[in-house]
């Protein structure tokens, strides 16, 4: 790979919103070490987590109201991250500074924006509001991944694994089976998958409460550079759930977004929220058991893939039409990368 596989010029989940607080909290968001707190208002901060004077990270350091102050030997920075003391010198040298970053708190998280501050629009951070609706209930987690962002986004966009890594779980034939349909624009690509008069999956049959055929949807939605959000459910057959009509069904969304640290390893975000038994506290921590053990499965798969990899660097991946969905948002970010490196322009990419 020449560039590297990110661009910089997009709003990256750095935290979970209520993980920056008043301590210092360090994080690597596509190659740049920042560390992350929040104002005496409760606005989050961003700097470069290296001071000025030798470099030691300033999350080793301490934070003194809005002030961070290096761990070795005092420097003091304001939350504009100009240094504002220095010790034993009257005057502080105009020049020393750390770099700040735009940050916004939007959907219950802290976005963290690493290329040109003059680009960072606040009204393109991804679309995750589900995770903070009252309406829809849910647990949230985030861990780093060894690999890269794409492997996973990869694996989101393509349901049909869960034949094969989650056959003891969530997988059966039915989803390799059904057709899907898949859809671009813009910096989006959707996939959908219906599976009509099916009986149900002993999973929805329970939390559906209700016998009979059902209609099985997965809408899958992909917004560059790396945010998924995985929406699925059932409703009993003849309903109009294909229709949009989904009030006798059940819904679920499975949201995701991963934040490259460098290119071979990622922090990876996701919440499973839904729009039923909202109070049922028992219900959210057994959907959050469920879905940590199917993750788990596909970080081993993720992580073995990276170090397949890094073993045959010569080798490129082949494509198979499960593969339509991560082909699109593989192009939507060629093109931006191309686009940040002026070797191209972030215009419709073309597909073959
Ligand atoms: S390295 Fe930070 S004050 Fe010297
Ligand atoms: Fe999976």
């Amino acid at each position: 790979m020449s560039g590297p596989s990110f661009p910089e010029n997009a709003w990256y989940a750095a935290a979970w919103a209520r993980h920056v607080a008043e301590d210092l909290l360090p994080r690597q968001v596509v190659d740049r070490k920042v560390v992350l707190y929040r104002r005496g208002d409760g606005r989050a901060v961003a700097l470069d987590d290296a001071c000025w004077h030798r470099l030691l990270p300033l999350s080793m350091g301490r934070l003194d109201g809005e002030d961070v102050v290096c761990g070795y030997h005092g420097l003091r920075y304001g939350p504009d991250g100009r240094c504002v003391f220095m010790p034993s010198q009257e005057t502080v040298n105009p020049s020393a500074h750390v770099r700040t970053y735009p940050v916004v708190e939007e959907h219950g998280m802290v976005w963290l924006w690493p290329g040109d501050p003059a680009l960072a629009d606040p009204a393109t951070v991804p679309d995750l509001s589900l995770a903070a609706r009252p309406d829809w209930a849910g647990r949230d987690r985030d861990y780093p991944l060894a690999c890269n962002y794409q492997l996973v986004v990869d694996n989101l966009l393509d349901l049909t694994h869960e034949t094969f890594v989650h056959a003891g779980s969530i997988g059966n034939a039915a989803v390799a089976e059904a057709p899907f349909e898949t859809t671009h624009s813009g910096r989006e690509v959707v996939l959908t998958r219906w599976m009509l008069g099916i009986e149900a999956p002993p999973f929805f049959a329970k939390h559906l409460g209700r016998p009979g055929p059902v209609d099985r949807w997965q809408i899958i939605r992909y917004q560059a550079p790396s945010t998924v959000t995985i929406d699925v459910g059932v409703a009993p057959t003849g309903t109009g759930a294909p229709d949009g009509d989904r009030s006798q069904g059940i819904t679920m969304q499975v949201l995701h977004t991963v934040t490259p640290s460098t290119e071979g390893t990622c922090r990876f975000f996701w919440k499973l929220v839904r729009n039923y038994s909202l109070e049922d506290q028992a219900l959210t921590d057994g959907l959050f058991a469920d879905s940590e053990s199917v993750l788990a499965e596909d970080r081993v798969v993720l992580e073995a893939q990276q170090h397949a990899l890094d073993d045959h660097p010569d080798k490129v991946f082949y494509n198979l039409n499960i593969d339509a969905a991560a082909m699109w948002a593989r192009q939507l970010v060629t093109a931006m990368t191309a686009a940040e490196s002026g070797s191209g322009s972030f215009a419709a990419p073309s597909v073959r």
